[in-house]
């Protein structure tokens, strides 16, 4: 058709749809109109070309994202969908929102995205780090901060959380997710997307959660990032979709599709989980943007022949917005036209994203008060929360003799290529986090301790530099503790941040021996955004406390522990191998059929460095015997498993008890054992705590197919807490 001809035919029809509507009847104007008739009636006026914009997002502001800058920043259309902004307050945002209401023909707001993972100022430890904290209410409350500061800068969606299990300590981007199991990053996922979205997503102060990446990008080949992945259906349902199945039940408005491919056909144009599993089995009513570039790169992973079928592909999967490649806007009209794709497909697409907007209060409030910086973020109680998730992310690996806590009046030399950086301890994906916001371990260790503290940094995170080692020694020699900073850079982890070993540099541990031969004792402080290998370590060190990377706190959270104002309670949420060749190694793994000496490595132990679960604290718990409310319980029925844990020091702690189950015989075998409940408690010095589990079988015991269909044996069950078992019977 003429493009003249084919002007005035979209002209007249636009004409004629806004002729037919008075002002009073537009409904979707109208605040107090239920959603779905307001999307309905807005639906109906919108052009092809108004439709297809709302499923294209492109970016506002200066991209800060090494890995994908250079991004064109185009000539924003005021009828795009949305924008990933860059801007530290809502000026920029509320001014481009402005151009959407009053330029475009129905004033359709845009939705502003960010990667707020851990934080938007006020920075959180790495979310890995939080999960070792087993107190999802604390991340709750950290992600309703971070979702206020958010908020208040103009951001109304983050792509956030992210819940990839991940079992390979090399793939860079392990720091982002909540470890490897899949019921607590379940129960991790639920707690993000209420601190995001809140009880009501068009509140003030809340924001849309994105789960990613849908689904299984933690599998990637030998932790390279990026690359194909091998995951059988089975393995699908039972360790990567039970975390993205918790966020859709619990409201999660959007997901974001994985860049990966799932054995032979890629996340971004799986039909699969994208409709048959995400939107006709678990009912997700809202919508999937594609990763950065992930629908073009169809054609790199060669599902594609070109643009125009990576979008036929990634469209008729299931993504309703492409992320900045533009292909939909570009390509869906010939699709149309060629019967590729139908119109009730782009309309059901642009109906889940209107759906969105409405639900988060847009169309009724566009603009963001533009509030002064000191009430927008780094806020005081916010700063206190930061510091106490810091501290109960931290895990306490080593204790020898009680070295923690130090007097308060210790001589301290501080040492390492840690011991007065700021930057890494924002980890990767830092939002709009600034260094110069961060207290560093010095600064916190020096207002903790009245003693005197030296700081001889000793040597960098890497290299051959050894001149700086006769500083750290003398100073190690003149006091009474040398705590030394080792570990990862934080841009060692994240995206793209792949690495073939998990080793901390040999100079680290040359430097770590170095102080060790002074007979000074020893401290170690491991800041890193994946498991790293601390085997060689160990044996140097009277006591090792891991930091991960902690965030705007960092300082403060550490020195609270090693002077004891605050007692250590985390536990690993992931496996720490032995060393590199040990992965993949992680605790809730099916058995052998081989037992002993067969099946286990000739050259090094076959054992992790630290198990799932484990971490010190400066009380002592002792577990009382497991009990059952019975011992036969049936299909439909409940039972509780208890324990009472006494704290028999002389310090008030926090103890997290974990409960597993074990199906020894099942024809889908079993992991030896896996993670189904958790509690954390604070229980005063001397006093007892008694743990429930309320086990329902069904939802506990039961296990899903590769269909997705949950079973429940009849017959024995084991319940494990601590280093007890007890048998239960289900009975039909
Ligand atoms: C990145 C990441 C994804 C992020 C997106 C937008 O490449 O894979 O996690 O949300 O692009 O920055």
């Amino acid at each position: 058709m003429h493009s003249s001809l084919k002007f005035t035919f979209t002209f007249l029809a636009v004409a004629l749809v806004a002729a037919s509507c008075s002002s009073d009847d537009i409904v979707y104007k109208d605040a107090s109109a239920p959603v779905e008739k307001r999307v309905e009636d807005l639906l109906k006026r919108m052009t092809l070309e108004e439709k297809l914009l709302q499923l294209n997002q492109y970016t506002l502001g200066m991209n800060n994202i090494e890995n994908n800058l250079g991004e064109a920043v185009r000539e924003i259309p005021a009828e795009i969908g949305s924008l990933i902004y860059f801007g530290d307050d809502a000026i920029l945002r509320n001014k481009m929102q402005h151009r959407a209401m009053e330029e475009s023909r129905l004033g359709i707001p845009i939705l502003f995205g960010h990667d707020v993972i851990h934080g938007y100022r006020t920075i959180f430890p790495v979310p890995l780090a939080q999960a070792c904290s087993w107190n999802p209410e604390l991340v709750r409350q950290g992600c309703a901060v971070a979702a206020q500061e958010s908020y208040s800068c103009g951001v109304d969606w983050t792509f956030s959380p992210m819940v990839d299990i991940a079992r390979d300590p090399r793939w860079g981007r392990v720091m982002e997710g909540y470890g490897e199991d899949p019921y607590a990053a379940s129960v991790y996922c639920q707690a993000a997307v209420r601190g995001y979205q809140g009880d009501d997503l068009g509140a003030e102060n809340t924001i849309a959660a994105c789960l990613k990446h849908y689904v299984g990008y933690g599998a990637s080949e030998a932790g390279r990032d990026y690359v194909p992945a091998e995951i059988s259906d089975q393995t699908l349902w039972d360790t990567y979709l039970p975390p993205f199945e918790a966020g859709v039940k619990a409201g999660a408005a959007t997901l974001m599709s994985a860049f990966h491919n799932i054995s032979g056909t890629p996340a971004s144009g799986n039909h699969y989980i994208l409709t048959e599993v995400l939107k006709d089995k678990w009912g997700h009513d809202g919508f999937v943007v594609s990763d950065w570039d992930a629908v073009v790169q169809l054609k790199n992973q060669g599902m594609a022949a070109d643009d125009k079928e990576a979008a036929e592909i990634a469209f008729n999967a299931g993504i309703e917005m492409d992320m900045v490649d533009d292909l939909y806007k570009k390509y869906i009209p010939q699709l149309l036209e060629e019967g590729k794709v139908k119109m009730s497909q782009v309309d059901e697409a642009v109906r889940r994203v209107l759906r969105i907007k409405f639900r988060l209060g847009l169309f009724d409030k566009p603009y963001i008060e533009e509030k002064p910086e000191s009430e927008r973020y780094l806020l005081p109680e916010s700063l206190d929360l930061a510091e106490r998730l810091a501290t109960e992310s931290m895990v306490l690996l080593k204790n020898d003799d009680g070295l923690l806590p130090l007097d308060i009046r210790s001589r301290i030399a501080l040492i390492g290529p840690l011991s007065s950086v700021r930057r890494d301890h924002n980890g990767n994906w830092y939002g709009r986090g600034k260094e110069t916001d961060v207290i560093p371990f010095n600064e916190g260790i020096a207002e903790e301790f009245s003693g005197r503290l030296t700081v001889a940094e000793g040597c960098d995170f890497e290299g051959d530099d050894r001149s700086g080692f006769a500083r750290a020694v003398a100073a190690a020699r003149e006091s009474d503790v040398a705590v030394v900073c080792i570990g990862h850079k934080s841009r060692w982890s994240g995206e793209n941040c792949s690495r073939s070993t998990i080793e901390i540099p040999q100079i680290q541990l040359d430097l770590v021996r170095a102080i060790k031969a002074t007979g000074t004792k020893v401290v170690l402080l491991v800041s890193c955004g994946r498991p790293v290998d601390l085997h060689l370590f160990e044996p140097e060190a009277d006591a090792i406390l891991l930091t991960w990377h902690p965030g705007t706190m960092a300082g403060r959270a550490v020195a609270g522990i090693l002077s004891g104002r605050s007692n250590p309670s985390g536990k690993l949420a992931i496996t720490f191998p032995y060393t590199t060749g040990q992965i993949p190694i992680y605790y809730n793994r099916r058995n052998s059929g081989r037992r002993g000496t067969q099946g286990i490595y000739k050259d090094i132990t076959s054992n992790p460095m630290y198990q799932f679960g484990y971490g010190l604290s400066y009380s002592t718990f002792e577990y009382g015997p497991l009990t059952l409310s019975s011992e036969n319980v049936s299909r439909n029925g409940s039972l509780q498993a208890s324990v009472t844990v006494t704290n028999t020091s002389s310090r008030d702690g926090q103890e997290t008890v974990h409960w597993f189950i074990c199906d020894p015989v099942s024809r889908i075998t079993r992991p030896v054992k896996e993670l189904k409940y958790f509690e954390k408690q604070l229980i005063p010095a001397g006093e007892s705590r008694t743990f429930t589990f309320d086990i329902e079988p069904m939802r506990d015991l039961g296990f899903v197919d590769r269909t997705g269909r949950r079973y429940l044996d009849s017959g024995e069950y084991h319940i494990i807490v601590g280093t007890q078992q007890a048998t239960i019977t289900v009975t039909d």
